[in-house]
């Protein structure tokens, strides 16, 4: 059943679409906006589009209809139909921190104490988006990963002066649409899964540019190695479970892991003249103008995992 809640999404792109179809799945009254108006009926047909697609394939979330999901989503031409009266707003524009500024100092203008501010972005601090808003207690950041729809870690991270109450509301309406929150006690760069990714990602351009292994390889370290594991539980069970729990393991391996970090190189140059080999490979296993097959296709087996996961049994 539809709910007389209202949520407002402020960007009609890759996240502001996935955003809007989860809000959508439990059935919460969804306005979506962008600046650029002519894209929103766009935007709103891609949605359907995909709805009723996953839907054929058994991998629709929610606990409503298609049909329902898709009455509840609706495109508005001006910010004031979006956010006014909305129980939460997110903010899915650009990745700029004057931008997201303007943004928020529009929406502050035109909410009231009620509504909660929640910015998408995935490396700008809370304190640098929201310090003179009128409403900043309510001002917090949830950053989704992309594709959002079909991966459902959300970190949230409060400014210093966002109300913790404000941090409930967020978690709570997180887990309702079926995502998986993990509240950060304070901010921090890169957040969590940036920082992680970017240490991953520091790692894999050493170990192509010291010729060790390929690009295509390191991904199939990652993805027919790590990535198996990691897809069901994080990089510290996986320890742990490698050996007769975490004492145990360091017992073990803390040597090895020791003498192993000596040797790695920590962060690596990633101006693109010093990059070309990476690059030139890395254009050669997915041509540029495959990009889009590859998303589509990367979204459809998220899509499977994420299903199987939900139906796996927690123990
Ligand atoms: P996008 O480029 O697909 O969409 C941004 C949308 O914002 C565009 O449709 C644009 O017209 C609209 N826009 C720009 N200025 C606006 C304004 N003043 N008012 C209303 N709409 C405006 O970008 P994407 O990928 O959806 O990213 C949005 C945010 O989500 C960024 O902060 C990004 O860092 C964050 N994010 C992105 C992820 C990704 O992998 N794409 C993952 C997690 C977070």
């Amino acid at each position: 059943m539809a709910k007389r809640e209202k949520i407002g999404i402020v960007g009609s792109g890759f996240i502001g679409r996935s955003w809007a179809m989860l809000f959508a799945s439990v059935g919460y009254e969804v306005c979506l906006y962008d600046i650029k108006q002519e894209q929103v009926p766009d935007a709103i047909n891609e949605i359907k589009k995909q709805l009723h697609e996953l839907e054929s394939s058994n991998l629709l979330r929610g606990n409503i209809s298609v049909a329902e999901q898709i009455k509840c989503i609706r495109g508005v031409t001006n910010l004031k139909d979006c956010v006014v009266g909305s129980k939460h707003v997110q903010e899915c524009v650009f990745e700029d921190v004057d931008l997201k500024k303007e943004v928020f100092k529009k929406l502050d203008e035109l909410v009231g104490p009620n509504t909660v501010l929640s910015s998408s972005t995935s490396c700008i601090i809370p304190s640098l988006i929201s310090p003179d808003l009128v409403h900043k207690e309510n001002f917090i950041v949830s950053h989704p990963i992309n594709p959002p729809y079909h991966v459902p870690l959300v970190e949230i991270v409060p400014a210093p002066w966002t109300r913790k109450d404000v941090v409930a509301r967020t978690r709570a309406l997180m887990a309702e649409i079926g995502q998986s929150p993990v509240v950060f006690t304070r901010e921090h760069p890169g957040f969590g899964v940036n920082r992680l990714q970017y240490a991953i990602l520091n790692e894999c351009n050493h170990l192509v540019r010291s010729g060790v292994v390929t690009a295509e390889d390191v991904d199939t370290i990652m993805k027919d190695g790590l990535g198996m594991r990691y897809a069901w539980m994080g990089p510290l069970e996986t320890a742990l479970l490698n050996a007769n729990g975490m004492k145990d393991y360091l017992e073990r391996y803390a040597d090895t892991i020791k003498n192993i970090s000596e040797t790695l190189e920590g962060k690596a140059s990633w101006d693109y003249k010093d990059c070309g080999d990476l690059v030139s490979q890395l254009d050669e296993m997915v041509p540029l103008d495959k990009l889009q097959n590859r998303r589509e296709w990367r979204d459809k087996r998220l899509a499977a995992l994420g299903k199987l996961k939900r139906d796996a049994k927690e123990w």
